[in-house]
């Protein structure tokens, strides 16, 4: 009920501001409409997250885009003026030559449009969501601001635009790509934007399609600076080698690593996007496109330190109270990946509750107000719960296959 209370309040601003921008607007009030947009813009992205389906969602994305194109065009003082009155800007921009209206190229780039507002995101991951990984926090931490922050005049450092996160399978790749898009965040109202894309989704569902979609991608990600590009799964670029690589694969590979050199960047140091691209198979890269990434960082599975940060995220952050020590259960959870360790504290907690609240099946059918009036019991987490939980979780990272991580990773160093 609360969430749909507060969609409703935040369609109403939404609709309000609207009407602020075209009044600012048609009063030439430009840097008034500008704000205007741009804050429905910063709305429209997080109503698009609670959209009741992918096809609201796509319409609120590309509804925000376009008054962040109206608010830059007026910033800019690129919009020609409403004739007359009535016009808005939506009308002025789209009166702009963009070549004709309804032809079938037209109608394509509104496609590859609405794919890349599919991939936008807002990341709520804070850093101390996440569990360890202290000097790659810093060192993500240290890239950000050495890119952000005012160089002396005259000095010209190439700073960090390209991460490889490589390591076994839930291990906080994502997560860290996440948090990092968050901490670009710039105010309040404007949270920062993160293109989250699975590379092989993108490669098969869109073929024909993939290389203007990572030419739109990479554009939208700069017209919104800072921003984040997470390419995740990206060993699937150069998978196709094995099965005879065709021109339409080379010429993605190559969209890609141009992007990745930052070409169309080029003496704009007011740009900053980060591409983060992660793997699970970093031996599938190719070296030319290895050669690309100015740091390339192993996510191991955690050690004894991390898992025990991991578990307290968790399970006593969570609320939960134990009681035993948790160092004591650290070395059962070894060769557990970030995401088992949570499978682990979610068998845990979830046995508990139900064993403590058996009757609850019963109360469903008394009516929903009996249900609503029942406060779920807890009680303090055992060893013997945890050991029970451990049972069911089996790690699908064996440790020669976490062997194979570090040799590789000694490989590339040598
Ligand atoms: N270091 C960590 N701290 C806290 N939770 C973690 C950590 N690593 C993994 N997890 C949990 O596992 C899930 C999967 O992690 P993810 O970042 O998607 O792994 P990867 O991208 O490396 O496969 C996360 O949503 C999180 O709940
Ligand atoms: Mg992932």
């Amino acid at each position: 009920m609360a969430s749909a209370d507060l969609n409703n309040e935040r369609a109403k601003v939404i609709l309000a501001l609207e009407t602020e921008a075209k009044e600012h607007y048609e009063a030439s009030r430009d840097s008034a409409a500008a704000s205007c947009y741009e804050r429905a813009a910063a709305l429209l992205e997080r109503h698009a997250e609670s959209a009741p389906s992918r096809k609201i969602e796509g319409v609120r994305k590309s509804k925000a885009l376009r008054y962040r194109e109206h608010s830059k065009a007026l910033k800019s003082g690129d919009v020609p003026k409403a004739e007359g009155g009535g016009g808005g800007v939506a009308t002025a921009t789209k009166a702009r030559p963009r070549g004709e209206k309804g032809s079938k190229s037209d109608k394509d780039a509104d496609e590859v449009k609405s794919v890349v507002t599919g991939l936008l995101h807002h990341s709520n991951i804070t850093w101390d969501k996440i569990g360890g990984l202290e000097e790659t926090k810093r060192e993500i931490k240290y890239a950000l601001a050495v890119s952000l922050a005012q160089m002396p005049e005259g000095i010209q450092l190439a700073g960090w635009r390209n991460i490889l996160f490589y390591g076994p399978p839930g291990t906080g790749k994502t997560l860290l790509a996440a948090a990092t898009s968050r901490a670009l965040k710039t105010s309040s109202e404007e949270p920062a934007v993160f293109f989250n894309v699975k590379v092989s989704s993108v490669m098969s569902k869109f073929f024909g399609e993939s290389t203007k979609i990572v030419s739109e991608l990479y554009g939208t990600a700069r017209d919104m600076s800072p921003a984040v590009v997470f390419l995740d799964e990206f060993e699937a670029l150069c998978g196709s080698r094995n099965d005879g690589d065709t021109g339409t694969e080379r010429r993605i590979l190559s969209t890609i690593l141009s992007e990745l050199d930052g070409l169309s960047e080029k003496g704009r140091d007011d740009i900053y996007v980060l591409t983060i691209a992660a793997t699970n198979r970093p031996w599938d890269l190719d070296p030319a496109v290895l050669s690309r990434f100015d740091k390339k960082i192993l996510i191991p599975l955690p050690d004894p330190v991390t898992r025990r940060a991991i578990l307290e995220i968790h399970l006593t952050k969570k609320g939960f109270e134990l009681e035993f020590d948790l160092a004591d259960v650290i070395d059962m959870t070894e060769g557990l990946s970030g995401r088992e360790l949570e499978s682990l504290a979610k068998e845990v907690t979830n046995r508990m509750v139900a064993e403590a609240n058996s009757e609850l099946p019963k109360l469903v059918d008394q009516g929903l107000d009996a249900v609503r009036g029942y406060q779920i019991k807890v009680r303090p987490l055992t060893y013997e719960d945890f050991e029970r939980a451990r049972a069911q979780v089996q790690p699908v990272t064996s440790k020669e296959d976490m062997e194979r991580y570090t040799d590789w990773r000694d490989a590339a160093e040598a």
